[in-house]
């Protein structure tokens, strides 16, 4: 069983190069079925969750190559399966997005329906509601999701909550629904934007992905050949800017869209955090940011909301940080309502934390100090990463399996600005920083 021994208090120092978006290159994958020939992807941040999608889309029957150095070719011509492996979509929720091309390309599709999780209940009721909308006939027994539909047709689909999920997974489907859609209260994150973009590459009709409103007109076909390069990830870089400000460092993300960053950076600088857009003449210069930190950093209070609120994701991250800011403040989440299992570990590294509802109440103190930790979910553990990064002496961070669904190299990035973090399978930890 691997684990991450950390050993805090050195300041973060240098360049570190942010990878593709996890979140976006998932749903572009899924929307991959949709082409009846190849879409090569470049920019595929290296991670677990990005080879079980990979797995996924083989089981159907696409050939999946990665192709080293970021790319990935996907062939869809020959899919042709209808169910899909409930083990895949136990390991990863976003395995469900195949079903809506299943329904869309071959007209069934039997998919194990996605459980709940260590971060809340994670229905899939709008999923569902949306798919039948669009003319599928959909039924779910035995915890298998079966679909069927002769032909789709485009809907009016409206979202009780602007679930990324959903907008994905119902915008993929439409557009090879003839006729018009149109997602109300759809989510606005970049993601979305970067699919529409995808999609629309493809010969696909869609308008308005960014806003509330998207409007789709589904078309017969797209085209049978793409290249495409997946956006930076938001989340990566905010998590790094996060360990930036917490080591009191000095970094620059490189390969950024500092707007996507917006709801983060602004956060970053009420709590005393210097951001600095590194804008030059050089284009190659263009998307890099500067994260600096030189003192102890306020409390501010989070309020995780859709975006372009400030994102779910990150609230774990800063929670962290916060811990050892000055003063007090709330972290409340109003996406999902059971994330903040990191909250119990981060206590046991000395933060003075509590939880209540949806809320976590942090007073900021002097330093944590390292322990033996528990990583529960993906986001925890980044929190767990940064916090140890600051504290007092060593911690041992287990559970890491969730930490390389989401992070691309994260040990050798970290290292590489000057941390003292390494990967390693031990049965005593204790021993490791014995013998270094
Ligand atoms: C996606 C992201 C995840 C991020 C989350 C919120 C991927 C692969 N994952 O997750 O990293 O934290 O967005 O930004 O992109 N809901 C329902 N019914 C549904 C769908 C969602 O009630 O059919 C609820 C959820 O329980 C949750 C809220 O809507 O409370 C938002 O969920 P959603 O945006 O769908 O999250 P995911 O797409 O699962």
């Amino acid at each position: 069983m691997e684990q991450f021994f950390v050993r805090g208090g050195r300041p973060l120092h240098g360049t570190i190069r942010v990878s593709g978006s996890k979140n976006g290159c998932l749903g572009i994958m899924a929307a991959a079925l949709l082409v009846k020939g190849k879409t090569t992807l470049h920019n595929v941040p290296d991670i677990r969750d990005i080879y079980t999608m990979g797995e996924m889309l083989r089981q159907v029957g696409a050939e999946v190559e990665f192709l080293g150095n970021g790319s990935v070719c996907i062939d869809a011509t020959s899919f042709d399966r209808t169910q899909a492996p409930e083990s895949l979509v136990r390991a990863m929720r976003a395995s469900f997005y195949v079903f809506g091309p299943m329904l869309a390309r071959l007209g069934r599709a039997e998919v194990s329906q996605p459980g709940g999780c260590e971060i809340g209940a994670r229905p899939i009721d709008f999923h569902l509601k949306g798919m039948q909308a669009l003319g599928a006939k959909v039924e779910v027994n035995g915890g298998i999701v079966r679909g069927e539909a002769a032909r789709l047709h485009g809907a009016q689909l409206y979202l009780d909550f602007p679930s990324a999920g959903a907008t994905t997974h119902l915008m993929i489907t439409s557009c090879l629904a003839p006729g018009k859609s149109t997602i109300e209260n759809a989510a606005t994150e970049p993601e979305i934007s970067d699919l529409a973009a995808f999609l629309n590459h493809l010969g696909a009709r869609i308008d308005g992905a960014g806003s509330d409103t998207i409007n789709i007109d589904g078309v017969e076909e797209l085209k049978t050949e793409m290249e495409f390069s997946i956006l930076p990830d938001r989340i990566e870089a905010g998590t790094f800017a996060c360990a930036a400000a917490i080591t009191r460092g000095d970094v620059v993300l490189d390969r950024v869209v500092p707007s996507h960053l917006l709801p983060v950076l602004v956060k970053l600088q009420d709590m005393g955090v210097e951001v600095l857009p590194l804008d030059t003449s050089e284009p190659e210069q263009l998307g890099r940011l500067r994260v600096r930190a030189t003192a102890r950093t306020q409390c501010v209070d989070i309020l995780a909301m859709p975006h372009p609120g400030f994102p779910t994701d990150l609230q774990q991250p800063i929670a962290s940080l916060l811990s050892v800011s000055q003063g007090t403040a709330t972290v409340t989440d109003q996406v999902f309502e059971n994330r903040f299992k990191y909250a119990s570990e981060l206590a046991r590294m000395g933060a003075n934390i509590r939880v209540e509802g949806r809320s976590a109440f942090v007073t900021g103190v002097e330093r944590l100090c390292g322990a033996s930790v528990l990583a529960t979910d993906l986001r925890a553990g980044a929190a767990l990463v940064v916090a140890a990064l600051a504290a007092n002496g060593e911690t041992v961070i287990s559970g890491i399996d969730h930490i390389d669904r989401g992070y691309s190299g994260l040990v050798e990035k970290l290292r590489g600005a000057g941390a003292d973090i390494v990967r390693a399978d031990l049965t005593e930890p204790r021993s490791f920083f014995r013998a270094v």
